[in-house]
């Protein structure tokens, strides 16, 4: 079920998208090396709760932390823990927040000290994907021309795009329909329509897209242990294109 949001709605999810953008901003100030990824997490969780707002992730189907924080081959729910954050490394902090019944979603790629040139690509070219994938974005634009932008970007840079995993509409639920592969053939998919909210989230990786998750049921990693990437932004669609809610 798609639904189109009203500007009550609308008023709702941009307050829960401007805590979140705000809580990214207050980590991109405050991470550094040997910090854990715990503690990155307490950042979240602390500065979300100063706002008036609820952290989604925190417990959803279980999920043990208040962002997704996930270290270089890992590509998405990497579960905040000890370990901590080294010079070189790539990391992406996924932050879901919740005020007055409605959410925002987004997540940032952020490097530690000195990153390879090879690695600060990749996150550059995961950032372009999603401005690539908004080009020409408004009511009336099929869904699946998103995916085929994002694909193409990744792809004429030598990278790979993740397939089993993708972005979604959110309002009162973080998840909502329609899923926003990063992936496919233009001109294809629904018609987007003035009042949705979308949340668009490039997966990319150096190496092979494909993924696996660990025993632990939310680490989920490339196959070949390449580095990759995330970079993603709640969306309003509107009649004459998009407004980036968190950003
Ligand atoms: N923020 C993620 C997304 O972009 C989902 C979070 S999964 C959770 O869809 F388990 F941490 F909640
Ligand atoms: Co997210
Ligand atoms: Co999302």
């Amino acid at each position: 079920m798609i639904y189109i949001k009203s500007p009550e709605e609308i008023r709702k999810i941009r307050a829960a998208c401007a805590v979140v953008r705000d809580t990214l901003l207050h980590v991109g100030k405050n991470i550094r090396a040997g910090m854990t990824t715990q503690e990155v997490d307490a950042l979240v969780h602390d500065y979300i709760v100063a706002s008036g707002a609820t952290p989604s992730s925190l417990g959803y189907y279980g999920f043990p932390g208040s962002a997704c924080i996930s270290v270089n081959e890992v590509v998405v729910h990497g579960i905040p823990s000890e370990r901590p954050l080294r010079d070189g490394d790539i990391v992406s902090v996924d932050v879901t927040a919740e005020k007055d019944g409605y959410n925002g979603d987004a997540c940032r790629t952020f490097c530690i000290g000195n990153v390879s040139p090879e690695r600060r690509k990749l996150v550059k070219v995961t950032e372009e994907c999603f401005f690539e994938g908004i080009k020409g974005l408004q009511a009336g634009t099929p869904l699946y021309d998103i995916g085929y932008r994002v694909q193409r970007h990744a792809e004429s840079n030598g990278l790979g795009v993740v397939r089993a995993f993708v972005g979604h509409g959110i309002g009162r639920d973080m998840h909502e329909d329609p899923s926003v592969p990063n992936y496919g053939k233009k001109g294809t998919g629904m018609r987007l329509k003035a009042g949705m909210t979308i949340c668009i989230e490039p997966m990319i990786t150096q190496g092979d897209y494909r993924v696996k998750t660990l025993s632990d049921g939310w680490t989920t990693v490339t196959q070949d242990g390449s580095a990759a990437a995330h970079y993603e932004n709640t969306v309003l669609i509107t009649e004459d294109g998009v407004e980036i809610l968190t950003l």
